[in-house]
């Protein structure tokens, strides 16, 4: 049994473990490697005001609150904005003292070189080249694997959380620990703990086309909704409009790598196959308009002239694209488009979860005990559609205020309430899969479901077939689910199905467009859903 038991080893899981190391023994599970998260993924950066004299002149959080509010569509929680972008300077320190490396200025190296990307008014997006992600993720693992107070498993995968709620309690529902698939030796543990700590990520792969890894799978919303949890906002899943479009990749495996919105921040725009940059027919900002408004745009263009991609124009930055987007640059070659040549065909795809988990402004979930971090969570921040480069940052402050929160109520040492026995994990029969390639029909059917009916623009008809869809694959996976050794394809399945109707239902009781939802039947936003969708399972 470990003081603090924390599922995902992304931005918000090991910021949290490091810190709460300090306090206990905390196990971290990952479901595969260490390094496999969206985190490491990032490219862009991450926005921070700095204090004075290291920020732009013109840049105040006053300003970042606005920008935030303003791409959120009118369902940012104004308090959540403000409380995380205040504490972004502090999040820098630490990433720093912890090892991360952001660029410096070129002319004056006392200073960060600070970047732009859609919906910033400032220059305030703080950078490792365009891996960013890889080098916050690398100093965190780093860090964490020195401390004897943290144990990381690898291969871990976290099958379902262990509340009292779920042995039967009604009146006290608290969290006792996760039961945890061991992927190498097969064997399910139980792992207790009264402080556990959901840091799992989104759900990128409910699409056929995303830029998010292999890892994305909505596991911890699935997780937290079987468990009772509250979850808002599903609806709102914001598509990145630069991936590179590679006619090669097609059908289940077809991969979108991303193209960092910080190489239209730094001066690259959009344009049709005919070279006119088409985004200002839809925005005065152009190329770099918030995010839902540029891929609803590329959208619409596609569908409007037939086109398969629409192309991003990287001339207009000369020598800075190979200096500043060096990973991009190499991995467009790789796969045989070089963009100093040829503009770089794209498309928009899936790409973060603005709703999730609903927590408090400290983490924690309806669940006592259970807390969620990062973008599995909905603190409030994103609203109806998130700022670029917003979630590194809410994943730290987030992990910051979620411990001092445990620390004030439950710290390590306190006495807690006696648990109920936990029962030994129940698993269905141990049968070896026979059907594997129907578990990989049925993942192709749903994420294709979700991309045909369920992405940029919606209606009602579409959802209500996507619906109907997953009512079927939901009754399939119960017969996998029961009937095999459990493998994490058929676990992921059974988390992506869940998440993906909660999408879905979500979806359909929005009656209006807003931010990353728009429908056709309901083209305008209306105040009376000024309000987040908050679902759960009764
Ligand atoms: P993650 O980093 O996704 O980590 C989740 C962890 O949980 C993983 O280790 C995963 O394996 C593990 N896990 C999941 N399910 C289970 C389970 N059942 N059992 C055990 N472990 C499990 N944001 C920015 O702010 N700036 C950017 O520049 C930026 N660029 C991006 C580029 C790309 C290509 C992508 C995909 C995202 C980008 N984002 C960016 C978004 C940002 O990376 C993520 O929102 C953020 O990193 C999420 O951090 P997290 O710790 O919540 O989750
Ligand atoms: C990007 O680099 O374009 C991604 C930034 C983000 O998703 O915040």
């Amino acid at each position: 049994m470990s003081d603090f038991l924390v599922i995902g080893s992304g931005v918000a899981g090991l910021s949290f473990a490091i810190k709460a190391a300090e306090h206990g023994s905390v196990t971290v599970i990952t479901k595969g490697k260490l390094l496999e998260s969206n985190t490491a993924w990032a490219q862009g950066g991450i926005s921070a005001v700095l204090p004075e004299g290291l920020r732009d002149p013109d840049d105040t959080c006053e300003k970042h609150l606005a920008d935030t509010l303003d791409a959120g569509a009118g369902l940012c929680d104004e308090e959540a904005v403000r409380v995380i972008i205040e504490e972004g300077a502090e999040t820098i320190d630490e990433l720093v003292e912890w090892g991360t490396a952001f660029d410096k200025d070129h002319d004056d190296p006392e200073r960060y070189s600070l970047g732009k990307e859609g919906g910033h008014s400032e220059r305030r997006i703080l950078h490792a080249k365009d891996t960013t992600g890889r080098e916050i993720a690398t100093s965190l693992i780093e860090t964490a694997k020195k401390d004897r107070n943290i144990t990381l498993l690898e291969d871990h995968y976290a099958i379902d959380l262990i509340t009292t709620g779920k042995l039967g309690s009604v009146t006290d529902d608290r969290i006792l620990g996760a039961y945890v698939l061991d992927t190498k030796s097969k064997e399910v543990k139980t792992m207790k703990s009264p402080r556990v700590i959901l840091a799992t990520g989104g759900c990128g792969k409910t699409y056929l086309y995303t830029t998010n890894p292999d890892s994305a799978t909505g596991d911890g919303l699935a997780m937290s909704w079987r468990a009772g949890a509250s979850v808002a906002n599903m609806e709102f899943v914001q598509f990145h409009p630069t991936c590179f479009y590679n006619p090669a990749a097609t059908g289940p495996e077809a991969r979108s790598f991303l193209v960092s919105e910080a190489v239209r921040g730094e001066g690259a725009v959009l344009v049709n196959a005919e070279g006119r940059q088409f985004v200002n027919d839809h925005d005065p900002r152009g190329s770099l308009a918030p995010r839902d408004i540029v891929a609803r745009a590329i959208d619409t263009e596609i569908k409007r002239t037939g086109a398969t991609c629409v192309y991003l124009d990287v001339s207009p930055l000369g020598d800075t694209f190979t200096e500043r987007f060096p990973f991009i640059h190499e991995t467009l070659l790789a796969f045989g488009h070089n963009a100093l040549k040829k503009p770089i065909p794209v498309v928009p795809a899936a790409h973060y979860q603005c709703g999730g988990v609903v927590t408090d402004l400290q983490g924690k979930t309806s669940i006592r005990g259970l807390y969620a971090i990062g973008e599995v969570a909905c603190t409030g921040l994103h609203g109806a559609n998130r700022l670029a480069s917003n979630s590194l940052l809410e994943g730290n402050v987030m992990a910051r205020r979620a411990l001092a929160e445990i620390m004030r109520l439950y710290p390590p040492g306190k006495e807690t309430p006696t648990s109920p026995a936990i029962p030994a994990w129940e698993s269905g029969n141990a049968a070896p899969p026979d059907e594997l390639v129907n578990i990989y029909h049925a993942w192709d059917e749903l994420r294709r479901t979700m991309q045909d009916y369920v992405s940029i623009v919606r209606t009602d008809n579409r959802l209500r077939r996507a619906a109907y869809r997953l009512k079927n694959l939901h009754r399939e996976v119960k017969e996998f689910y029961w009937g095999y050794t459990l493998t994490p394809d058929i676990l992921e399945l059974r988390n992506l199905v869940a998440t993906a109707s909660i999408i879905v239902d979500s979806a359909l009781l929005r009656k209006e467009s807003r931010g990353s939802h728009h429908t056709l039947d309901y083209p305008d936003r209306e105040a009376r859903f000024d309000q987040s969708t908050v679902l759960r399972r009764f």
